[in-house]
């Protein structure tokens, strides 16, 4: 592979560090991002995935590696950002021996990253890489590890989503709200349980008819609809973006008839300018990666030796950090985004200074 010349170019902060891994035999080319320590080992997923050049793999672990700071300044956990990125089709080059390649390079960096499951990684994927490293987390119950993370992915999001209905309708409830569900995958199925739970009503869609069928089966009384731009014209009270990135782009967010955006899909805003016009709408838009990090709490917790109640006992608390996010956002003046940068940057700054504290 090539070799890095410019750490983080437009950003200022920059990188710690970006390794770039490969083994020719195994055929693995991977880029390992460390965007911060401040806070602890970083942590982040690998994602495996045949990016159209070295440029754009190098780009995506520096983007994904600075969020995942970020998102685990604001779950509160003592890890910094990190990502790994595989350059490779998963479906054609995964093999043993090049999991386990990234493992043993995953291990030189002693501890200052752990991965985990990303797109293209699986949880038994993570039980191979632990075959050479103990930086690895996400692994399969049998092996001790967290397991499927969606679990507390969706409760997160619906922790989220009770602040935002306090924020604008006065009561952390989703009773007697209509909320519309983008994606009825692994986080929109536990999502929609929780909403049903609550009182709420559901109206949802998806492309894959599985998971339709899954509806249809489980859920009888959710309503479904054709795509994503029936939902988004329908008469609902909060959307909920469970699918793939980019969900609120100019068109979306001018036909949106929510109040509230809320939902676990990374990168949800298509370009920086969006939220503002969410705002100007007057759309209230929790950022999604403060809502979607319970995900990341489960399987950071498995770094202690995993324990569900208490990793769901963290992830429960992101209803105080969305409500401390909102609040600081209209004190501020600023979208809810500018606001949960500005308090993961705190905290990164304060907590990360302590380290300046000598021990012997
Ligand atoms: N699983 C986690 O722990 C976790 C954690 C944080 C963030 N996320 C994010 O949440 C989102 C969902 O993750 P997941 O684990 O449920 O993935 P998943 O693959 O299980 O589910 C995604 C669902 O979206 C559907 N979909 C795709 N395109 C669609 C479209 N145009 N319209 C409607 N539905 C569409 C798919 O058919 C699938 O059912 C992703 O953006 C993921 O990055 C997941």
């Amino acid at each position: 592979m090539g070799v890095f010349h410019s750490t983080g170019g437009q950003d200022p902060a920059g990188h710690e560090q970006v390794v770039f891994c490969q083994d020719r035999h195994t055929g693995l080319k991977a880029i390992i991002g460390i965007y911060s320590t401040a806070l602890g080992p970083a942590l982040g997923g690998t994602r495996f995935y045949p990016y159209p050049s070295e440029e754009a793999a190098l780009s995506d672990v520096l983007d994904l590696s600075r969020g995942m700071a970020y998102k685990n300044a604001l779950a509160g956990l003592d890890l910094g950002g990190g990502k790994g990125v595989i350059w490779g089709d998963p479906e054609l080059g995964k093999s043993e021996a090049l999991l386990r390649a990234y493992g043993r390079f995953v291990q030189s960096l002693n501890g200052r990253y752990y991965t985990a499951c990303d797109v293209g990684t699986y949880v038994a994927d993570m039980d191979v890489i632990a075959r050479e490293t103990r930086f690895v987390t996400g692994r399969s119950v049998e092996h001790g590890g967290a397991g499927d993370s969606s679990v507390l992915t969706a409760w997160g999001v619906f922790q989220g989503m009770r602040a935002a209905a306090e924020h604008v309708w006065g009561s952390p409830t989703l009773a007697g709200r209509r909320v519309g569900v983008a994606g009825l995958g692994k986080v929109g199925k536990h999502l929609t349980a929780h909403l049903l739970d609550d009182g709420a009503s559901v109206v949802a869609t998806d492309v894959n008819e599985s998971a339709l069928r899954w509806a249809r089966e489980t859920y009888p009384q959710v309503d479904l609809v054709a795509d994503t731009a029936a939902l988004i014209a329908a008469d609902i009270d909060v959307y909920a973006p469970c699918a793939l990135g980019g969900a609120l782009d100019d068109d979306t967010v001018a036909t949106l008839r929510a109040k509230v955006v809320t939902g676990g899909a990374n990168n949800q805003l298509a370009h920086p300018g969006i939220d503002k016009m969410l705002a100007d709408r007057g759309i209230l838009y929790t950022p999604d990666y403060v809502v979607n990090a319970g995900g990341v709490i489960q399987v950071a917790d498995e770094i202690e030796g995993f324990n569900f109640e208490r990793a769901k006992l963290r992830a429960t608390r992101i209803f105080d950090t969305t409500r401390e996010i909102l609040r600081l956002a209209d004190a501020e003046g600023v979208p809810p985004a500018a606001a949960a940068d500005r308090l993961a940057e705190r905290r990164m700054a304060e907590v990360g200074r302590l380290r300046t504290i000598h021990l012997s």
